[in-house]
C-alpha cells in the first residue's frame, strides 16, 4: 500500500485516544484530546503529535491540511463484520417484521443457510467486486481497518473462496482487512444431525489449509443454542489456537450459554454480541484481556434487548463497538447509527463510544500496537469530521459527519 506525507494543523480537537492496548472501565473515558493540535505523517507513519506546529518550511514534501473548526480522530476500526457474502435476505427481513424470529427462520433452512447457498454460487470475482463496493462505503464513513469473516461457504472450496476475496481486496483496496475464518457459523444441510462430524471436517481439513495458505488471522464460531454448544466451541477454538490463530467467539447472543466465560478461558481476543452475558461472564471479561465487542445495530435490527454496555464498563471491561455488517441480523455498516445506538440505548458516553471504535476496536483485532490511536509510530490513518467536536458523532443521529479520510498518510476522501 502507498505511503504518504501529510500535515494537519489547527485541528480544533485532536482526539488522540492515545494508547497501545485496550482501555478498560474508567480508562475508556480518557481520549487525551489536544486542542488546536498538529499531526505530521511521514512515509505513512505518524511522526509528530502536539500543540505546536513546526515550521512548514522544514516539510516541503508534505501536503498541508488546515483543520480549523474540525475534530481529527484515529481512523475507525470496525472489528466485527461479515462483509463478503452473496445474495440478500430482504424477504426474511419482512418476515421478521411480521413476528418470525431470527432463529426460527434459520431453523427452517433460511438465515445463514440462505446466504450460504448464494455465496457458494457466487464466483470469486463477484464476491470481490461486491466486497469492494462495501469497503468503499465503509471508508466514506471513516473506517480504515475492518475485520471480515468467512462462514458463508461452509465447505472447503467456498470458505477459501471467501477468504481469498478478502485477501485480494486487502491487497488492492486502501481499507485494511483483518480476516477471520468462521467455518463453524452453522451446520450445512449435508451434515444436518452430524454437527460433530462437520466440526471435525472443519478442524481437520479446512482450518489447517486456511493456515497453510495464510488466509486468516483469527478463527471464530457461532456458540449458540441449536448451533454449536460450549463443548464444541471449546474443541474448535482450541484446535484453532493450537494452529496459531487469534480467537473470537459469537457469544451469549440469544441465550446465556457461557460463551463469555469460554472466551476468557481460552484467551480470545474478543467475545462478541453478549446480549445475554451473565454477571459471571462479565466479571470474567473484566478480569481478562478479552475485549467485549458489542454490536448494537444487531440488537436494533433484531428488536432484542441491548447488551449491558454501561454495566460492562462500570464492571471494568474493555468494550469495543462494531457494526456486524451481514445480510441477516444487521444489514448496515453505518458508523453513525452505531454511535447513536451505543450512546442512547447502552448508555455509553461519547468518549467511551469513541474509545470503543478506535483503540479498543484495534485491540479486538490484535493490532492495538499499530492502529487505533494518534500516537507517534502508528499507521497514519485518520478521520476529519465536519464539526469541531467528537461529541457530534452520536448527536448528529444517523448522519455521516466524516469529511475527510486519510489512510497511510494519503488523503483519500
Ligand atoms: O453476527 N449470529 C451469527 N452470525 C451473524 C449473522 C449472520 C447472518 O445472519 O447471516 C451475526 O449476527
Ligand atoms: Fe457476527
Amino acid at each position: 500500500m502507498r505511503k504518504g506525507n501529510i500535515i494537519i494543523r489547527n485541528a480544533s480537537q485532536l482526539v488522540t485516544c492515545s494508547g497501545f492496548s485496550a482501555k478498560k472501565g474508567k480508562e475508556m473515558s480518557d481520549l487525551s484530546v489536544i486542542e488546536n493540535g498538529t499531526i505530521i505523517i511521514t512515509d505513512g507513519t505518524i511522526s509528530y503529535v502536539g500543540k505546536d506546529c513546526p515550521s512548514l518550511a522544514n516539510y516541503p514534501h508534505h501536503q498541508v491540511i488546515d483543520a480549523t473548526g474540525k475534530a481529527v480522530l484515529p481512523g475507525f476500526v470496525d472489528s466485527h463484520t461479515h462483509f463478503i457474502f452473496g445474495g440478500y435476505r430482504e424477504e426474511e427481513f419482512s418476515w421478521r417484521m411480521r413476528g418470525d424470529s431470527y432463529m426460527s427462520i434459520m431453523e427452517r433452512g433460511g438465515g445463514i443457510h440462505n446466504t450460504m447457498n448464494a455465496t457458494r454460487k457466487a464466483s470469486f470475482e463477484e464476491l470481490k467486486e461486491i466486497g469492494r463496493k462495501r469497503l468503499d462505503s465503509m471508508l466514506a464513513m471513516g473506517v480504515t481497518t475492518v475485520e471480515g469473516k468467512s462462514g458463508y461457504g461452509m465447505n472447503k472450496e467456498a470458505e477459501i473462496k471467501q477468504l481469498q476475496a478478502m485477501k485480494a481486496l486487502n491487497e488492492d483496496h486502501p481499507v485494511d482487512i483483518v480476516s477471520t475464518f468462521m467455518g463453524a457459523h452453522a451446520t450445512p444441510q449435508e451434515y444436518k444431525g452430524r454437527e460433530d462430524d462437520f466440526l471435525n471436517y472443519m478442524i481437520r481439513e479446512v482450518m489447517p489449509e486456511v493456515k497453510e495458505k495464510n488466509l486468516a488471522d483469527c478463527c471464530d464460531i457461532f456458540c449458540e443454542r441449536n448451533v454449536f454448544d460450549i463443548e464444541q466451541s471449546r474443541r474448535y477454538l482450541t484446535a484453532a489456537r493450537d494452529l496459531g490463530f487469534y480467537l473470537k467467539i459469537h457469544a451469549d447472543e440469544i441465550v446465556t450459554l457461557g460463551g463469555a466465560e469460554l472466551a476468557v478461558e481460552l484467551g480470545a481476543l474478543s467475545a462478541d454480541h453478549l446480549l445475554q452475558a451473565s454477571d459471571k461472564g462479565i466479571q470474567d471479561l473484566a478480569g481478562s484481556n478479552t475485549v467485549a465487542t458489542l454490536l448494537p445495530c444487531t440488537a436494533f435490527s433484531l428488536k432484542e434487548h441491548y447488551a449491558r454496555g454501561r454495566y460492562m464498563i462500570d464492571s471494568g471491561c474493555a468494550v469495543a463497538l462494531a457494526t456486524d455488517l451481514n445480510p441477516g441480523s444487521s444489514f448496515t455498516n453505518s458508523i453513525s447509527l452505531l454511535f447513536a445506538l451505543a450512546c442512547i440505548y447502552m448508555q455509553l458516553s461519547p468518549e467511551e463510544a469513541v474509545t470503543a471504535i478506535t483503540i479498543n476496536g484495534a485491540a479486538a483485532v490484535g493490532r492495538a500496537d499499530k492502529i487505533g490511536s494518534i500516537d507517534v509510530g502508528k499507521q497514519g490513518d485518520l478521520v476529519i469530521l465536519e464539526y469541531p467536536s467528537y461529541k457530534f458523532l452520536p448527536y448528529h443521529i444517523g448522519m455521516n459527519i466524516v469529511e475527510k479520510v486519510i489512510k497511510n498518510g494519503f488523503l483519500l476522501i
